[in-house]
């Protein structure tokens, strides 16, 4: 698959069969992904890698989350949803206090999720970026290990896909050739 091919072939997969991704996969991935481009080489990032069994308590840990907001009793853990990710990373990024780095690594971090999910792709794996709201929780960060200082920019689900969804079609592209004129 060329590069071209992985652009515009890539889907936001949310459907994924029973095959785990190896982990060795998963790294090399991600260590290929870090040649993003990267303003002062900050490398705000780091990441927690969730397997199957992980995902048993994270989906615990959010339902658990939504009663005890509810006032209602914790419910019992339940199995993995049929076509549940191989795994899900949380992408974990230092919080810059000067705000314009904060930004640069933000865009940083969004060229290594892209790199990684084209890399990913090229390799018949889907991904998914989500940003619930969750992730910005103080007791999801605890539940992560998420330290001070740190913050959650998104979940990725990664698997091999079951469903594959259409492609979405983009707007036309909007350009502006030269300054604007001055009459
Ligand atoms: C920053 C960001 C946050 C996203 N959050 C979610 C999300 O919370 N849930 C979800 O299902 N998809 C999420 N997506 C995926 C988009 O919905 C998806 O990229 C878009 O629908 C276009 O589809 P495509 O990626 O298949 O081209 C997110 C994408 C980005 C870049």
């Amino acid at each position: 698959m060329n590069l071209l091919n992985a652009i515009q072939e890539r889907r936001s997969v949310r459907s994924f069969n029973k095959e785990t991704v190896p982990n060795e996969t998963i790294e090399r991935l991600l260590e290929l992904a870090l040649y993003a481009p990267n303003h002062k080489m900050t490398q705000p990032w780091r990441f927690v890698v969730l397997n199957r069994e992980d995902q048993v308590e994270f989906f615990h840990f959010i339902q658990a989350n939504k009663a005890r907001k509810k006032g209602e009793e914790e419910p019992e853990r339940k199995p993995l949803a049929e076509d549940a990710p191989s795994h899900i990373i949380a992408i974990v990024m230092n919080v810059n206090e000067n705000d314009k780095l904060h930004r640069d690594d933000f865009a940083a971090t969004g060229s290594l999720v892209q790199n990684f999910s084209l890399l990913a792709w090229e390799e018949e794996i889907g991904v998914v970026w989500k940003t619930p709201g969750l992730i910005h929780e103080p007791e999801f960060h605890e539940f992560l290990g998420v330290n001070e200082g740190e913050e959650v920019i998104g979940l990725l689900w990664i698997g091999y896909p079951e469903v594959v969804p259409e492609i979405k079609p983009r707007e036309t592209l909007k350009v502006q050739y030269g300054l604007p004129s001055k009459s």
